[in-house]
């Protein structure tokens, strides 16, 4: 595999830094350009970030100086990721797409267009086909979803096959996944906040077009409904999922664990370099998971899945809680994972799905 220069929008927030760690030690992806706001351009990375991921600012990276968001100033970069802010999103991402730039991109606008690839690369892979229908720009544009849709779609896809007909979910979720300057520390400190603005919306449409099925003249949405109740908890990171699902299927509590344990998508067959050897990993330990303990399994690209449990009502419904690293599997590792795919597909004969 040849390796690929990238570059990075947005690469001072919270995403971004993810971008940063993720990318400085990728071995296909070398990461040449950066930007943030308007104001940092010309700077030093090291001189302007307020570095806060685990893991130390490369140093590499930190001597990078901040472009303007001018694709000229990107020329020679063969993918684009993006962690900007929807607004700024909407209107910088087709201008790259537009100069022939691939675009990776994290922000919610375009999610739901019909030419617009929203993938879980484990997931719907084969949704990457809708590139060839895209014709807007002379690039092209690939999203991310929500983060609480991919880690939601992580655990909906394997029930697919068991029928899965309505899902309702509520989500505890973390203070990163509001961005840097995020939740005020005195309106989240000893709280619980019951509302996330626009998240219930993505978490019930987003998964239908994700677990829909590729057709010749786009997706067909799946047919399944799903109700969202959103809330911010003080976590520093990893989302928590509530998630009771009606399944048309009678499945002992035993095989809906194996059934999410098996799950593997194309990443892992492939060996792709960001892929989690478990997608999802099953906890036994009626305590688990817990997002302290394990946002970072596999990397943060694994979503942990306990509580398993069939409920005694009507009908065939089952409880399990998730969890999945906001940051990581929900943004700027699900991305980097995008990449790979899109670059595998790209370096090889065979259609690997
Ligand atoms: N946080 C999460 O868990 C998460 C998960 C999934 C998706 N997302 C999405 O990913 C994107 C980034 O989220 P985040 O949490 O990283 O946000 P963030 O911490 O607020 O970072 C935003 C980034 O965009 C830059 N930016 C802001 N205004 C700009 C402008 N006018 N021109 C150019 N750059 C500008 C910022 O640069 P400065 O530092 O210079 O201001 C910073 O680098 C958003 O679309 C968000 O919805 C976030």
């Amino acid at each position: 595999m040849d390796r690929l220069k990238v570059g990075l929008l947005g690469a001072t927030g919270l995403v971004g830094q993810v971008f940063v760690s993720l990318l400085s030690r990728h071995p296909w992806f070398d990461l040449v350009a950066l930007s943030a706001s308007h104001q940092k351009s010309g700077r030093s990375y090291g001189e302007v970030v307020s570095w806060i991921v685990e893991r130390c600012l490369p140093e590499d990276v930190a001597e990078l100086r901040l472009l303007n968001l001018d694709p000229n100033e990107f020329s020679g970069v063969d993918i684009i990721f993006s962690a900007l802010p929807s607004d700024i999103a909407s209107h910088i991402e087709p201008k790259f797409a537009e100069e022939g730039f691939t675009v990776i991109s994290n922000s919610s606008n375009l999610r739901l267009d019909p030419d617009i690839p929203l993938i879980v690369p484990e997931v719907n892979p084969e949704h990457l086909a809708l590139i060839k229908i895209q014709r807007r720009w002379r690039g092209r544009i690939v999203k991310n979803p929500n983060c609480s849709t991919a880690i939601l779609t992580m655990t909906l896809k394997p029930l697919m096959e068991h029928g899965l007909r309505r899902a309702f979910v509520t989500t505890l979720q973390a203070v990163s996944g509001a961005g840097f300057a995020g939740v005020p520390s005195l309106a989240i400190t000893d709280n619980v906040i019951p509302h996330i603005p626009r998240e219930e919306d993505k978490l019930s449409k987003e998964p239908r077009k994700i677990l829909g099925t590729l057709t010749n003249s786009g997706v067909r949405e799946a047919d399944i409904s799903i109700a969202a109740t959103t809330t911010r908890v003080p976590t520093r990171h990893g989302h928590l999922e509530s998630v009771l699902v009606e399944l048309s299927e009678e499945l002992s509590e035993e095989e809906l664990a194996e059934c999410f344990s098996r799950f593997k998508g194309p990443p892992q067959d492939l060996s792709l370099p960001t892929a989690p050897a478990n997608p999802i990993v099953v906890r036994r330990k009626v305590d688990r998971p817990q997002p302290l303990l394990d946002r970072t399994e596999g990397g943060g690209m694994s979503v942990s899945v306990g509580r398993i449990s069939r409920l005694g009502w009507h009908g065939r419904w089952y409880r399990y809680v998730a969890l999945g690293h906001n940051l990581v599997r929900g943004a700027a590792g699900n991305a980097v994972l995008i990449a790979e795919l899109l670059s595998y597909i790209g370096n090889s004969d065979s259609r690997p799905f």
